[in-house]
């Protein structure tokens, strides 16, 4: 298949073409070495990235980047290099681990006479192969769209020929002025859309907000195993791939905790560093999500070398959405990778779990989570403990319905004690309703 990366927009019947070199999988990577300590690991997750992205990867150099040269962005003789090995080994894609200026971009791709893509190119078109929700691919486009306006130039863009070009144009206007323009009106009616869209997710954010369920998102860096849990945990086919971001779009399911009741178990995003951050901005759904949480599962790849600078830029990711006020549970996954870890549950002086090691791949410490998890929302819940009248078995069923019932047992005088624990807010709903059906 000659998957090409002309940025194609297709979207209620409209559609916008914007033509470079067409591009294919046949690619050529290249890293600029920035003497990190964590040198291997990047050039480890760009590759990644590029195959998240489907491109065969045909070799991948390392270059220097101590002498920038603002025209390539890489110094001019290594320039010269690339270009002698992307005529030998017949490339049609060129992919830089870095954030090109579109100038910078143009340059290179007249040397190479092939597509050059840098980091936010990469990760808008894996973000686009990926999303799942309406919401999601308009975040998408628009970024896509914004991310192009820039490298809009004359003799790239023929935006005429795809909407049929007579009447398009405005007086006097050159090609760059009409590609210019269409591309505003189509960012415009995405804002538009995006907005209605966004207005209707905060409807039903709010409504179960007035459900008052506590809800635990699962946070962790890409290819943490976030998915894998998610659906080890719901039991639901939530898309799963080896790949990073297999994850873009918040999926959303009911559990139920022994002793804790019912939670919304969301799942989301997988963070990465360098991310750019008008990505993080493009993407703020999913990780609004998180926010929005009782809990926090931070899902972290025990057996990556790299698991601490990992927890460290997922914290990083936290503090931008403002929501590293909020408690997190740890979770070491992939503890099947390392040899001599068992499963288990730390936990602080005080006893509160803290921690849990597990692999998602193994059902058998599902529990250990369950209960990790029942404790640590427990905690922000309140006891009660009921009598109930015969003619009150509404307000039982209700509490039944709401799995919020620890113990039940029938008192001499014919009335039912229920024990139940549940979000104070709830409970007062519960009973303002019920109050108000009896009398
Ligand atoms: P993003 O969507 O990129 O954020 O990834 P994610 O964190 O949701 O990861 P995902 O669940 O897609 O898992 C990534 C890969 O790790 C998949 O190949 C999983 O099968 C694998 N994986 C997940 N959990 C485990 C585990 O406990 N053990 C092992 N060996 N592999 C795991």
């Amino acid at each position: 298949m000659n998957r090409v990366f002309i940025i194609d927009y297709v979207s209620e019947g409209d559609c916008l073409f914007f033509e470079r070199h067409a591009g294919g999988e046949k690619s050529l990577l290249i890293h600029i070495e920035k003497f990190l300590h964590s040198e291997q690991e990047d050039i480890h997750e760009f590759s990644e990235l590029a195959q998240a992205s489907g491109v065969e990867i045909l070799d991948l150099l390392s270059v220097k980047g101590d002498q920038p040269n603002p025209r390539f962005f890489i110094s001019s003789g290594k320039v010269k290099d690339i270009t002698n090995r992307v005529q030998l080994l017949c490339v049609e894609l060129v992919l830089v681990n870095g954030i090109l200026s579109p100038t910078q971009e143009r340059n290179l791709e007249r040397e190479f006479k092939c597509r050059v893509l840098d980091r936010v190119g990469l990760i808008l078109d894996i973000f686009a192969q990926r999303v799942r929700t309406h919401e999601g691919k308009l975040q998408v486009e628009l970024a896509q769209l914004e991310y192009m306006s820039t490298r809009l130039i004359r003799g790239w863009t023929h935006l005429e020929r795809q909407k049929g070009g007579v009447g398009l144009r405005g007086p006097g206007e050159t090609q760059l002025e009409t590609d210019r323009r269409l591309l505003k009106i189509r960012i415009k009616s995405i804002h538009a859309r995006l907005d209605k869209v966004r207005s209707q997710r905060e409807q039903t954010r709010r409504a179960r907000t007035k459900a008052e369920m506590p809800q635990i998102s699962i946070v962790g860096y890409t290819n943490a195993g976030k998915s894998t849990l998610f659906n080890r945990v719901t039991d639901s086919n939530v898309y799963v791939e080896d790949q990073l971001f297999a994850t873009l779009d918040p999926t959303l399911r009911r559990i139920d905790l022994p002793h804790a009741g019912p939670a919304i178990l969301v799942d989301t995003v997988g963070f990465i560093r360098h991310l750019p951050h008008r990505l993080i901005n493009a993407f703020r759904a999913t990780l609004e999500e998180s926010v929005n949480a009782t809990l926090l599962i931070h899902v972290v790849d025990a057996s990556n070398e790299e698991k601490m600078e990992h927890i460290d830029q997922v914290s990083l990711v936290l503090q931008e959405i403002e929501a590293d006020h909020i408690p997190q549970l740890l979770v070491y996954n992939k503890i099947d990778k390392i040899s001599g870890i068992e499963p288990r549950i730390d936990r602080d002086a005080a006893g509160v779990p803290q921690a849990v090691w597990l692999s998602s791949l193994n059902q058998e410490a599902i529990p250990l989570l369950f209960e990790a998890l029942s404790e640590r929302i427990a905690q922000s819940l309140s006891y009660y403990s009921l009598k109930l009248k015969p003619e009150q078995g509404r307000l039982r069923s209700k509490f039944y319905e709401l799995g919020v019932v620890i113990q039940e047992s029938y008192l001499e005088d014919g009335q039912i004690q229920l024990d139940i624990a549940l979000p104070k807010t709830m409970y007062d709903k519960v009973m303002m309703n019920d109050a108000y059906h009896i009398s």
